[in-house]
């Protein structure tokens, strides 16, 4: 790609998003890709894959980093709102819909209607709009947009009959952009050049051109914490040369895959769907010859239902260990145990058509949960009595001389694949889901039935089988032989396995009937492409797959619905024709060019080579341990690797993976970010994303900033997470963008002289991104662009800002300063000039209408209370919100003075919600002003009366 004429350089231009970023907007953007699940672009290729970073928050940060910051910001965000396909004309494009002609001659005023129509027939119509469809003769009127009509001015119209509703509205009624790309951005081009001084018609074309004025040549971006390919994808899509690597195999083989098969071209794609389609061929022709999956009467397993089983102490019965006795709820089938007296043990009876009664008791099965740490029970009644043990009894759990925890439970061996006849946990089948054809429509019908000896010989069929070809399928790598690591407190994701179940080796996480069909899998996925359907073969078929007897729903979970190894007592085990849609999906197409991708398997410190741009997402804290849960993957993928794949080091060398929160993550990072910033163009920037999880994370990432040789330039909080990805206690959220250059030069300053800098800079920026919002407001829909959490955040990355340019600060120096190793509890310089940076910031967010002196008076728990007030009344109502407001102002404990904790209906308590005990000696608010206000109030709304209410406030 050339210019015509001498493009104007962009080398020292600031990028947009160390100016401005449309974070509300981009906030709702991203929750709706995340809330789409299994319609995300990438998902299929590994849904078993925790904490993907959104492509369109990914595309924003890109575009971001690549457009300039002008003297009209107004104008740079509606360019960049249009790019974003955020703009009311895209919206068009994204409606689930087509705006008819018809409406918008009955909604608008125009003119000429021909001036944008043609009419058959002419002579009906009346010459302007608004019409009325409703008279008769209007009933055989044709009416279509004129041909010459240009696209923008089309769109212009048709927008104004968008729902007049809030951004995070329309944006649920819409399709994400990504969805429409090939219709959505064609109106913009226009616009786009003509602010850019760029002559573009689509987004490599773009990318190019900004690369040539920014850094002389097609910008190239690097990602060294890729994980499942999100960033690197995305900038591939847009048209960057994109460096991709990650520590871990499966990381490298999901971002493989996203370049190979989701941007694969349409003559490869096709290619690649005839090996999928002869995968299944050959697995079937193999299984449907031992005759395992089918009845002989024209029935179908499509799911199997297994329960562990254990020997009662107190009765010596055997019994089932079945947590809930559903088995569909739609269909009103239940499990029922029924005592065999003689033999002492149950037989397990499906019941079909079961009444209302029958069906909760079925809620109830042999498990049950108490204590405060929901400590697992087995109960059962014989006689009229009922017996009850705990699980950890069962197993002989007891504590060793080192504190650690031993059982009596037998460790199994690398050549076992079931339960010892003595072992304490056994497992068993009992119900099987079966599926046939319709006779005489689509589809098929379903049955569940019990287990008669017809099955139980297919399950020794089954044993028989793997116990032949263990093996030797081990050896050709068709099943695992790995072991389970041991690991290490305090949170190990492996220990539950080891010592909740003897499991010792990946493949005892496998019934039998799982090893024969996922191994049968893995033989006949002998491409790269395949392996990744392979390795969803035994997420979605594990003994961790769990039943799910929902109304409509009657299948298995996938082994990783969440991000933990978590083990169960009963399990659903897929047939082949259920593990079809997993293993082999549709995955979506969206060709990129090869040659400008590369994926490398290697430690973030390894890297070589120059990249104007670095996006990353690194393992911020504890919330994924992918080194600990991706072994259940390399397991199975570790051998028989294709030639793709082969350079890659199939371990994930935990060792070199940067986790944790404490003194090795900080080095780990450090070094990361030091070979980056040795790595980056002269004039390249960083974006480092991270959750937004712990209090301490803008003194550890202006230390790993400072130590690394960069600078922040700007930072921006975007909600990204899904309710659901929130675990209980945790309210992790959003994810904070940290924007960085490298720190030039050798500045000094004293401390007094950054304590007038940074109040300067801070107000500068707040008082920027508030005009921004009402210059905004006064164009387009009367919404923010930045929230007060957004303007806060903005005033962080300020002091960050001021901070983190300066390399001596009274005279120590910063690196090294930085770099020094923490003591527990210790709080370091940088600790205090953040905290101090950080205050300084929070001073400036007084809500509208306080004067400052009175602020200046209030505690903390009282300006939040205020400040959460002035905010509810505007709308906001997410936790996150009270989260980082509380952490802005010091409150303890922000939880007690809430009545709501969704996280996205939050609400603070009225002043007749608060009790004794949230007011009372010991709390925040105790003889505060805000205390007797609030008391104020709720006696006025007992009908105190007024006089009374008056004199008890003046007691204060
Ligand atoms: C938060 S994830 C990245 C997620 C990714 N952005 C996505 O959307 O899927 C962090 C990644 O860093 C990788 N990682 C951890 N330590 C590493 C190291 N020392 N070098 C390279 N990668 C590392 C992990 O394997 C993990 O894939």
């Amino acid at each position: 790609m050339t210019f015509s004429v001498k493009p104007f350089s962009l080398k020292d231009a600031p990028a947009l998003i160390e100016r401005l970023l449309p974070v509300q907007k981009l906030s709702a953007e991203a929750y709706k890709e995340q809330m789409s699940n299994h319609g995300k672009t990438l998902t299929a290729l590994g849904s078993y894959w925790k904490g993907r970073k959104p492509l369109i928050l990914n595309k924003a940060c890109i575009l971001g980093c690549l457009l300039p910051a002008t003297d009209n910001p107004v104008q740079d965000l509606a360019i960049f709102e249009k790019l974003m396909a955020m703009d009311d004309e895209s919206f068009v494009a994204r409606l689930k819909r087509t705006i008819r002609p018809k409406e918008i001659l009955e909604n608008l005023y125009i003119a000429c209607i021909t001036d944008y129509f043609t009419v058959e027939p002419k002579s009906i119509l009346p010459i302007s709009s608004p019409i009325d469809w409703s008279m008769p003769e209007y009933n055989q009127v044709e009416i279509s947009w004129r041909m010459d009509i240009d696209l923008m001015e089309r769109r212009r119209l048709e927008a104004q009959l968008l729902p007049h509703t809030n951004y995070r509205d329309l944006v649920e009624q819409v399709y994400r952009p990504e969805e429409v790309s090939e219709t959505v951005h064609a109106h913009i081009w226009s616009a786009v050049n003509t602010h850019l001084g760029t002559h573009a018609k689509s987004f490599p074309d773009l990318i190019e051109q900004l690369g040539i004025m920014r850094y002389g040549h097609r910008p190239s971006i690097a990602d060294t914490f890729c994980g499942s390919g999100q960033i690197p994808f995305e900038a591939a899509r847009l048209g960057c040369d994109v460096y991709a690597s990650d520590l871990n195999p499966v990381a490298c083989m999901l971002t493989w895959g996203a370049f190979n098969i989701v941007g694969a071209s349409s003559a490869s794609r096709a290619e690649f769907k005839k090996q999928q389609q002869i995968l299944f061929q050959n697995v079937h022709s193999e299984l449907d010859s031992l005759e395992i999956e089918t009845d002989g009467n024209g029935w179908r397993a499509k799911t199997f239902l297994y329960c562990f089983e254990v020997r009662c102490p107190q009765t010596g019965w055997l019994v089932p260990l079945i947590p809930s006795l559903m088995i569909s709820r739609g269909k009103r089938v239940i499990a029922q145990l029924v005592p065999d007296l003689t033999r002492k043990r149950y037989e397990i009876r499906i019941v079909f058509n079961a009444t209302q009664k029958q069906l909760e008791s079925a809620a109830r099965g042999t498990i049950s949960r108490e204590g405060r740490f929901g400590d697992a029970y087995l109960l059962h009644k014989v006689d009229g009595y009922i017996y009850k043990t705990k699980i950890s009894t069962l197993r002989g759990d007891y504590q060793r001389q080192d504190g650690t925890i031993g059982n009596k439970l037998r460790l199994w061996d690398r050549h076992d694949f079931k339960s010892r006849p003595d072992d304490i946990f056994q497992e068993r089948l009992y119900a099987i889901h079966w599926m046939r054809p319709k006779r005489h429509a689509k589809g098929f019908d379903y049955e569940f039935r019990s287990i008669n000896n017809d099955d139980l010989e297919r399950e020794r069929k089954v044993d028989d089988f793997i116990a032949k070809h263990l093996a030797d399928w081990q050896a050709k790598g068709w099943l695992p032989d790995m072991r389970i690591e041991p690991g290490g407190p305090p949170r190990y994701e492996g220990l539950n396995l080891i010592r909740g179940r003897g499991w010792t080796y990946w493949h005892h996480l496998f019934n039998p009937r799982q090893l024969l069909v996922n191994g049968l899998i893995a033989k006949h996925a002998n491409t790269a492409g395949l392996r990744l359907g392979a390795s969803q073969a035994a997420n979605w078929n594990s003994k961790l797959s769990t039943w799910d007897g929902s109304p409509g729903v009657d299948t298995t979970h996938q082994t990783f619905y969440n991000q933990a190894i978590n083990t169960f007592f009963t399990y659903g085990t897929r047939s082949t024709f259920a593990l079809v849609k997993p293993v082999t999906p549709d995955y979506k197409s969206y060709p990129i060019d090869k040659q400008r991708v590369r994926v490398e398997c290697k430690s973030s410190n390894e890297l070589s080579g120059q990249f104007d741009l670095f996006i990353t997402d690194p393992p911020y804290g504890d919330a994924v341990k992918y080194e600990e849960i991706l072994d259940f993957f390399i397991a199975w993928l570790r051998t028989n690797v294709p030639i793709e794949f082969a350079k890659w080091t199939w371990d994930s060398r935990r060792s070199l993976a940067i986790k944790g929160e404490d003194e090795d993550f900080r080095r780990g990072m450090v070094s990361a970010y030091k070979r980056m910033t040795e790595c980056m163009s002269e004039n390249g920037m960083q974006v480092v994303m991270f959750t937004h999880q712990s209090g301490s994370i803008w003194a550890d990432m202006a230390n790993i900033v400072w130590a690394s040789g960069l600078q922040v330039t700007a930072a921006w909080y975007v909600v990204t997470e899904t309710d659901s990805f929130v675990r209980e206690g945790t309210f992790i959220k959003g994810t904070v963008l940290l924007i960085l250059r490298r720190r030039q030069g050798t500045q000094k300053i004293t401390r007094d002289d950054l304590a007038w800098e940074i109040q300067e800079e801070v107000q500068k920026q707040i008082e920027a991104l508030a005009g921004l919002n009402q210059d905004a407001k006064n164009l387009h829909r009367d919404e923010n662009v930045f929230e007060d959490a957004d303007i806060q955040m903005a005033g962080y990355a300020a002091a960050l800002r001021v901070l983190t340019r300066y390399a001596v600060i009274d005279g120590r120096d910063m690196t090294t300063e930085a770099s020094r190793p923490r003591v527990i509890g210790e709080i370091t310089f940088v600790d205090g000039l953040i905290a101090f940076a950080v205050d300084t910031a929070n001073q400036c967010l007084v809500p509208k209408g306080i004067l400052k002196c009175h602020w200046d008076r209030l505690i903390g728990t009282e300006r939040f209370y205020i400040k959460m007030l002035d905010l509810e009344s505007r709308g906001a109502k997410t936790l996150d919100n009270y989260q980082n407001f509380a952490k802005a102002f010091k409150v303890r404990d922000f939880k007690h003075l809430l009545s709501s904790l969704k996280a996205n209906d939050a609400r603070l308590k009225s002043a007749v919600e608060f009790g004794r005990a949230d007011m009372g000696v010991g709390s925040e608010l105790h003889q505060s002003v805000l205390r007797a206000v609030l008391y104020a109030v709720m006696e006025l709304v007992k009908d105190v009366d007024g006089k009374d209410v008056l004199a008890h406030l003046r007691k204060v």
